[in-house]
């Protein structure tokens, strides 16, 4: 198993995670743009984990993880369980989220540019529009419950 992250100290602390659980010999995490990954290698499952929000550049990470799927392979995301559309008054989730983009992962998002500028409500028609340009044919939201996490299929 492969797992990268831009963040020096997300990485480390994923390395000695590994470490205290006995199964670093079985992983291996790097720092490293997704974005970069070279389509030798191939994946039978690829999962980002609140993620794709974070992304200046979505499509380009998107793209280059259907590119490592083995034929067969999908790729799971795990995003924020936000409304389908804008509401006003939003849900507590809706409320908290906001909070969330406005004071870290929009500006995280849109410090290196370009950027498209997601935040964190990230809505399933704007995941279903990054995954299409990234050329997936399919986007299925599956059925797990969570309170703050949506977890979709994407599918070359
Ligand atoms: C909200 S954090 C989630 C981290 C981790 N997946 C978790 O669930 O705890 C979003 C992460 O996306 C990473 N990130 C953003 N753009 C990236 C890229 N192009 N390649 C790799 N990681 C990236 C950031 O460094 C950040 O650690």
């Amino acid at each position: 198993m492969h797992g990268y992250d831009l963040d020096t100290t997300g990485i480390k602390f994923a390395k000695q995670n590994a470490a205290d659980r006995g199964v670093a010999e079985r992983v291996r995490f790097q720092v490293k743009d997704v974005a970069e990954l070279s389509s030798k290698a191939k994946y039978d499952l690829a999962i980002v984990v609140e993620a794709v929000h974070d992304l200046s550049q979505p499509i380009e990470v998107l793209t280059a993880i259907r590119k490592i799927l083995a034929p067969g392979a999908c790729l799971i995301v795990a995003d924020e369980r936000v409304a389908d559309t804008f509401t006003a008054p939003g849900d507590p989730v809706e409320r908290i989220m906001y909070g969330f983009s406005m004071f870290a992962c929009l500006p995280n998002g849109m410090a290196d540019q370009p950027s498209v500028g997601t935040g964190t409500v990230m809505r399933a028609s704007t995941l279903r529009d990054y995954a299409a340009k990234a050329g997936f044919k399919d986007v299925q939201v599956l059925p797990i419950e969570h309170q703050l996490l949506r977890f979709y299929r994407l599918t070359p």
